[in-house]
């Protein structure tokens, strides 16, 4: 199957799609990207995904062109690619300067790449995955859906070393997210997960799971959440566009309902099933 990339107007195989050494993006990773699942050819909750592209664009004083024509490449890479089930990457950069220097030295055309990867769904239960809490080393801007993500990796790499599928960030005991994703708790029937503040990323998934909860009259609730309240919880999940929603375990030598997925879990991953074949059957 073709796989082409779409690269600032041109339609290339990604072997030749090339970008300057002078570009902001992989000099300074000044840039932002968005993650979008693509379920039977159609995007999952793209609206949300291109607002959100929006808001990193306005608070990194970058330019785009209007949400529609991202919306348009977007179902014309699915189109070009034939895929059915894809992650889009769609990834936008301050552009090419003429050499190094903190400043843009003159007015940039920005980059904009944008590719699809095979997306493996899942329509059954995840097995419930092992994390390991670790302090949140990155910056300040977390909200941003920045390129910028050393941070991200180095802790990425060390959940690695302990054999854990991913960390629980935490600032000075304050839960935060994971490397690649939002956390979720439940106790005593109610969910929690930590604010959308400027100290994570609102994740879409984040978002449409507080939307199925209210729907199933669950009580929500975005308040802060401690390392010190980890033992009182019966359940904990995480989210993200490439995992939907996956159970945890284990955090560190804490175990979660027998290491089983707990009932709450399980009924909003039915529901995001369900929310999905909506989407196909539209
Ligand atoms: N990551 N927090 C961080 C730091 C993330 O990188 C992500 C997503 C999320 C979840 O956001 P969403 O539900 O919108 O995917 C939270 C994507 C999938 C990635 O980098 O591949």
């Amino acid at each position: 199957m073709a796989n082409l990339v779409y690269l600032n107007g041109d339609w290339l195989a990604a072997s030749s799609a090339k970008v300057s050494v002078n570009d902001r993006g992989f000099l300074f990773a000044d840039g932002i990207y968005e993650v979008i699942p693509v379920y039977q050819r159609r995007p999952f909750l793209l609206n949300l995904h291109l607002e959100r592209l929006q808001r990193s664009a306005q608070a990194i004083g970058l330019a785009i062109a209007p949400l529609a024509s991202y919306q348009s490449l977007v179902t014309e890479l699915i189109d070009v690619n034939d895929s059915v089930d894809g992650l889009v990457y769609l990834q936008l950069t301050f552009g090419a300067d003429s050499h190094r220097n903190h400043l843009p030295s003159q007015p940039l055309t920005p980059t904009c790449y944008a590719s699809i990867s095979p997306f493996n769904v899942r329509w059954d239960i995840p097995t419930p995955v092992k994390v390991a809490t670790m302090e949140d080393i990155r910056w300040l801007r977390c909200d941003i859906k920045s390129t910028s993500l050393l941070g991200n990796v180095m802790l990425k790499r060390a959940c690695q070393q302990q054999h854990a599928d991913e960390p629980l960030l935490h600032r000075n005991g304050r839960i935060t997210e994971g490397a690649s994703c939002n956390y979720f708790f439940v106790k005593q029937g109610r969910l929690l997960t930590p604010p959308a503040d400027h100290l994570i990323l609102a994740g879409i998934t984040r978002t449409w799971v507080i939307e199925l909860a209210q729907q199933l009259a669950m009580d929500v609730s975005e308040t802060p959440v401690f390392l010190d309240d980890l033992m009182t919880m019966d359940e904990v999940f995480l989210t993200s566009s490439s995992r939907e929603i996956q159970p945890v375990a284990q955090i560190d030598d804490i175990i979660f309902h027998q290491g089983q997925c707990g009932p709450v879990t399980a009924q909003l991953i039915q529901a995001f099933h369900t929310s999905k074949r909506h989407l196909i059957q539209e």
